[in-house]
This record gives C-alpha cells, structure tokens and sequence, in this order.
C-alpha cells in the first residue's frame, strides 16, 4: 500500500513535470482541489473527449450531440432534487477547526480494519508458503476472525445510518469507533449535519432584482430541458440518445487524491430515452458497451470491475459503477443509471410543460424513461495516466520513465529527430515534420543527444520516434523507434504515414469497438 502511495505520488511530480496538470493559480499556492491541464494534458484530455464523443455519436445513429449553458434557470434544481437533496453529512472537530465528511471518516475507519486483515493474511502466506489456505486462515484465525466480525459490525451501522439519511447515527459510530482526527488526535466532534455541493451566484445586478443561480453540479440536466426540442427539431424516434461534454462543479469538501475529486470537473454523459418497460434491456446494453469502450484502450482488462448498486436512489430502479484500479484502490470512473422517468415528469410538473412522445408503432404518448452513462474526464484521464507511468529498468543499469498511453490518446504522435544539428539532416527532418504535422501532432526535437531526446519523448508517451541521418539523405528511409518495444527498424519516407496512421489514428480504436 505505501509502495502504491509513492508510485501515486511520483506520477503527480511526474504530471506537473511534463506538462500534463499544473494546481491551478499555483503562483498564490493554489486553489484547493481545482486543477488546470498543460500543453501534454491538454492534448490527452482532448483526445479522450473525442474517442467519447465520436464512439458516442459517430457509432451509433441514433445518439445526437448538444452544448448547453452551465448557467441555467434554478427551479431546474430544485425539480431535479439538487436544492434538497444534494448533500454531504458534514462532522468539525472543535480542536484542528477542521471540517470532513462524516461518511468519508468511517469509510476510512474500516479500510483500516481492512488493511489490518490484508496485513495478517500476508504474514501467514510468507509463513506457510504454497500450502497456505486464505479462506481457511480467514475462518480459524482468532485475531482475524475478530477483525472481520468489528468490520462487518461497523459497515452494517454505517449502511443503515446512511439509507436512513441517520445523522445521529453516523456520529455514534464516530463516537463508538474512537474515531479521531488526523490533525489534532482528538475525538471532540461536533453533531452531523448536511451541506448541499453546490456552488451559487447572483445573476443580475441587485437594484433590478438578482436571482441566485447555481453552476451546475452536473451535466445530464441540460439534456434533460433540451430533450423536447432535439426530439422535435431532429426528429428523433425512441430510442433514441443525446450526449454533451461539459464542465460540471461541486463543493466537494473532501477534496483529495489529485484529480480524483475535484470542485471543477469535467463530465461526459449520455441520456438515452426509451420506452417504459425497455429500461432493464437497454441498462444491460449500455453497461456492456460502456465496459466495452473502456477495454478497447488496452489499459488491461483486470483493472476494470463492476459494482452494482445495493442502495438505489429514490428515482433509479437500477444503477452501476464501472470501477478502475488506481494507485489507492478500485475506484468509481463511470455511472451507469436506470433513471426511470424521473427527470422528464419532474420537468413536466415544475415547468408546467408537457413532455411527453408519441410513439407511431403504438399509437400512444407516453413519458420515456431514461437509461443514463455519465463518466468523469479528468477521472478517466486519471486512470490513463496511472495505469500508463512505467519505471523500467534496461540493459545495462540505465532506466527511463515511460508512459504506454494507448497510441490514440498520446499527446504527441510522433518525434522526428535529426541525428546532428548540420549536413542538411535538419533541413530533411523538417521536411517529414511539415508532411506529417497535417494527419499527427508531430514534434521537432533537434536538441541534446539522440538517447536523451528519446527519454524525453518516452516520458510524455509519444508512439514513435524518427531520426533522420546520413543515410536517410542517400536513400530516402529513416529510423522508425517504437515506444514501449524500443525497437528500431529502418523504413522508407514514403511509407511513413500508412505505418503511423495504422498504430495511432483514433479510426483504429474505434474499429475495436465493432
Ligand atoms: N448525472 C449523474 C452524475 O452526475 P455522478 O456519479 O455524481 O453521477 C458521474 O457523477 C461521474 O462524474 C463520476 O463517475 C465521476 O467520474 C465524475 N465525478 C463526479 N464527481 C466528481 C468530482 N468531484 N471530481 C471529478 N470527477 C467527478
């Protein structure tokens, strides 16, 4: 675990370092939990939006796109249930002054008691070797027999506390766990009480009136009011999906783990109406595909798992995590949501409209219901980059830091490198870059020595490199370096673009998705 915490801790260095994220108004030390993206992160976080966005609309017929404002009128949160029920169970300690989530806290607590039962069960592998039984150890063990009673104890309490909305609950188990705060050691806890996420303005100077408006902590509801006019103006039959990419925000109060979780974010979400009595069939597709994009970047297919939701929101009949294994343990990347009719009817009671469709095969109007994916970007970018950074030791006992970034969503596409600075060898790189630079990001690197120029290409995750030398003059071929096999073959000029665009074009990866 603490090895995973410095493997964590060196691809955060080593995002700041490359260019990838920066925090952000770093020069006045930060704003806590907002982030800004460089010129490599920029590029990777473009190129994850497009293979998002054109899986979604390009490869399915019936899912259009839209862009709609982040400032939108306030009742929509309120029928949304954003106003009264977006919140976090919030706990101080009177002593560090320091606010946290009551839920994180005991979260916390039993990933502790966890770790103590990993911890033991660790210590009997090494002892007994192969003829060591886990499940049996687990069963007969004392001391982890014990554990594992406390820790179920614990999580019923907390599961019960949490459906029953029980802020008094969660303190005892705060109080009865001995909980205490990281900072000051001490358990002098105030009582539970709930604060809504999200962040609001004043739109409209006060003389004339203002109106508090709120920067929408998600994306899905401006699909939702738009969904009346992209049915009729598109003229869209069920089923039928809309997708948009847009910034949502949250006042997150636990805000850690890097780009994890973050105030100002990014999301990606389809709703896709269907309906009533499709939902369960089109859940099941949908959790299917999503998983299925995921796995066609190559991350490895062992990093993804599902977990289904036990507890199900008010309005969902049926809601799943794609979960991805970062540093600090499997984590929710993407939301897959049976929404029933929830939205669309509250949407139709609070703004008075109706919003219903009429469906021609059956001659009957009929509100849909809705089956939504919503994934984070920056999440997802997160588990690009993590599941990407390699430190790998070579021949020789020299090292390189790489980043196998699936060649599609690599910043740079490729690296065209003259071998020395004279002989007109950089006059011919220039002339392949100024050809290539119209289908790939492609780089000109004339400075330090070939093998450094190589690491530094490796390091931001740039497919392949090209050198051009003496030879390329005579007879019109170069170097052709791979990233992650670091072999070398020599090709001709002319072949270039085929052997690039085959490994690197965004059209490939979405042929995996077939
Ligand atoms: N419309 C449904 C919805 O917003 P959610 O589970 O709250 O569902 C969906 O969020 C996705 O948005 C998450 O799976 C995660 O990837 C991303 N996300 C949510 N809160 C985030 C935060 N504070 N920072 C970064 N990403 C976040």
């Amino acid at each position: 675990m603490a090895q995973q915490e410095d493997v964590f801790k060196k691809i955060v260095a080593h995002a700041k370092e490359y260019g990838f994220v920066f925090p952000s108004s770093e020069i006045y030390d930060g704003l806590s939990a907002v982030y800004d993206y460089g010129q490599n992160g920029v590029e990777l976080k473009n190129n994850i939006k497009r293979y998002w966005w054109e899986a979604m609309t390009l490869l399915h017929e019936n899912i259009v796109g839209i862009d709609s404002a982040i400032f939108m009128h306030p009742t929509i949160w309120k029928a949304s249930g954003h106003v009264d029920a977006f919140n976090d169970p919030l706990i101080d300690n009177r002593d560090s002054k320091k606010r946290y989530r009551a839920d994180v806290l005991i979260e916390d607590h039993i990933a502790k008691i966890d770790e103590k039962i990993d911890k033991e069960v660790e210590k009997a592998r090494k002892r007994f070797g192969d003829s060591f039984d886990e499940e049996m150890f687990k069963q007969t063990n004392q001391r982890v027999v014990d554990y594992i009673k406390h820790r179920e104890a614990v999580h019923t309490r907390f599961s019960e506390a949490m459906n029953a909305n029980d802020l008094e609950g969660l303190r005892n188990i705060i109080i009865d766990e001995e909980i205490v705060d990281p900072i000051s050691g001490t358990r002098n806890w105030t009582d539970v009480r709930q604060f809504n996420l999200m962040f609001s303005t004043e739109m409209g100077s006060t003389a004339d009136g203002s109106m508090t408006v709120y920067l929408r902590p998600e994306t899905a509801q401006g699909i939702f009011v738009n969904y009346l006019n992209v049915q009729k103006t598109g003229r869209m039959r069920i089923p039928f999906g809309i997708a948009q990419i847009g910034k949502a925000f949250r006042n997150e109060i636990v805000a850690r783990q890097f780009i994890f979780r973050m105030r100002e974010f990014e999301q990606m979400e389809m709703q896709f109406f269907v309906r009533p009595g499709d939902e369960m069939r089109w859940f099941a597709y949908w959790k299917e595909w999503r998983l299925r994009w995921h796995k066609a970047l190559g991350l490895g297919d062992e990093k993804y798992r599902y977990h289904d939701h036990e507890k199900l929101a008010h309005y969902a009949n049926a809601a799943t995590d794609i979960e991805f294994q970062m540093p600090f343990g499997f984590k929710e990347v993407e939301g897959i949501h049976s929404r029933t009719d929830f939205d669309l009817s509250q949407h139709e009671k609070y703004s008075g409209k109706k919003i219903q469709y009429f469906d021609p095969e059956l001659n009957a109007s009929y509100t849909p219901y809705v089956i939504e994916t919503s994934i984070g970007v920056d999440r997802m970018f997160l588990s690009v980059l993590c599941s990407s950074y390699e430190e790998q030791a070579l021949e020789g006992g020299d090292s390189r830091v790489v980043l196998h970034l699936p060649a599609a969503l690599a910043p740079t596409k490729c690296a065209v490198m003259p071998l020395v600075r004279k002989d007109g060898l950089p006059e011919k790189a220039r002339e392949i870059v100024d050809e290539l630079k119209f289908d790939f990001t492609t780089h000109y690197d004339e400075k330090d020595s070939i093998g450094k120029r190589y690491r530094r290409q490796d390091a931001v995750g740039t497919p392949y490199c090209i050198t051009v030398d003496h030879q390329t003059l005579e007879d019109n071929t170069v170097t052709l370096r791979e990233r992650d096999s670091m072999e070398q073959i020599r090709v001709n000029i002319n072949d270039l673009h085929a052997l690039i665009h085959d490994k690197v074009s965004l059209n490939s990866l979405l042929r995996k998705l077939k």
